[in-house]
């Protein structure tokens, strides 16, 4: 069966390592007609805005996209993309799993956990004013309709795919009101879900034990702000950005993309690691039910890593992105 899907190659690394994806699919023997659209910078310059309508129109009517990084400026400029295609489509769930299986750390083995991010609010909702000189203000915005939602989309999540333990992570010793309503939320959904697990942590002794003891976390669901950070922090443990897959759900809709950003370090070289959203493809495909070349694409990303002989320099190899990509399509091909 031949699907449909948007493609969003992004900017900075996002065209090269959607290239590389696209190859590495295509080799694994899913037929996918791609509708490519443009967000960000060369959006603007093009259509007066960095998130035209064609962007929302294509994932509404495709139902599933593949998109690469957008930048954001940082300080000024345009509101993130990101943002506001997670708002404007109601992707309200962003699910990020860490697992060292697919890592090249040494130092964490055995790590699995999965990070849930409330998608839609707190401090990402643009709500921000200079209140007089010298004093700025973000508005923190959470909900009990929104906080909800992500608590039962988790356990709803563990439920799915044999989980034992929901954790929430929050900072409702400090923030009473704003994290206390998310906690309260997460605590009356846990209720329905006697078969699981339920446990709460404070956000920075999270980060502390991630790095003491990462083995112990399993699902962990959490607001905007903490998902944002705490995924980066777990991408460090099995290897770094490079290597961590991210989907985005709403009610019937999915954007599968990488945690990391458009890398514009390393723009342009041929040196990004596509394995990221090789790895986002990986979901994608189980998404769309394509079981065989969603395991197809996973055993390579594993020779790939296991051999260690062809990876790029952010995972301590030499290898291209080019080359990197040719191995894996040698491997699905094998
Ligand atoms: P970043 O994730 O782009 O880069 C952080 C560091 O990790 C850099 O040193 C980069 O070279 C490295 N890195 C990231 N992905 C890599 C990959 N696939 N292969 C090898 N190295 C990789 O984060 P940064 O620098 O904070 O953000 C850059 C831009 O990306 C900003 O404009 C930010 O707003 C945007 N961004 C976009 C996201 C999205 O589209 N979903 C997510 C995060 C950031």
């Amino acid at each position: 069966m031949k699907h449909r899907v948007t493609l969003l190659p992004g900017d900075g690394i996002g065209p090269e390592v959607c290239q590389a994806t696209r190859q590495v699919i295509e080799a694994a023997g899913t037929e996918i007609e791609w509708e490519i659209v443009e967000a960000g910078t060369e959006a603007i310059k093009k259509y007066g805005t960095p998130l035209p309508e064609q962007v929302l129109e294509s994932i509404k009517q495709n139902k599933v996209a593949l998109k690469g990084p957008v930048t954001t400026p940082v300080g000024e400029g345009f509101q993130s993309v990101n943002v506001a295609l997670r708002k404007q489509l109601n992707l309200f769930a962003n699910v990020r799993p860490i697992n060292s299986k697919y890592g090249i750390s040494e130092r964490y083995l055995n790590v699995d956990m999965v990070i849930v991010r409330e998608n839609t609010e707190d401090v990402y909702s643009g709500l921000e004013q200079d209140i007089a000189p010298g004093v700025a203000q973000t508005l923190k915005i959470i909900t009990r309709t929104a906080s909800e939602r992500i608590a039962r989309f988790a356990f709803e999540y563990a439920r799915k795919y044999q989980r034992k333990t929901v954790q929430a992570v929050h900072k409702a010793n400090i923030m009473k009101k704003s994290d206390g309503l998310f906690l309260q939320c997460c605590r009356t959904v846990a209720a329905n879900y006697p078969d699981i697990q339920y446990k709460e942590i404070i956000v920075d002794n999270c980060a502390m034990q991630m790095v003491m003891r990462p083995q112990q976390f399993d699902v962990m669901v959490m607001t905007n702000l903490y998902g944002d950070i705490i995924s980066d922090l777990g991408a460090g443990l099995v290897g770094g950005l490079g290597l961590v897959p991210g989907v985005n759900y709403g009610e019937d809709l999915a954007v599968f993309e990488a945690v990391h950003g458009s890398a514009p370090d390393i723009a342009g070289k041929n040196i990004a690691n596509p394995l990221a959203l090789i790895l986002s493809a990986e979901l994608m495909l189980r998404y769309l039910g394509e079981e065989t070349a969603a395991n197809h694409l996973k055993h390579a990303v594993i020779v790939l890593l296991t051999e260690r002989q062809h990876l790029t320099p952010d995972m301590g190899g030499t290898a291209t992105t080019n080359e990197l990509t040719e191995v894996l399509i040698r491997e699905i091909l094998h």
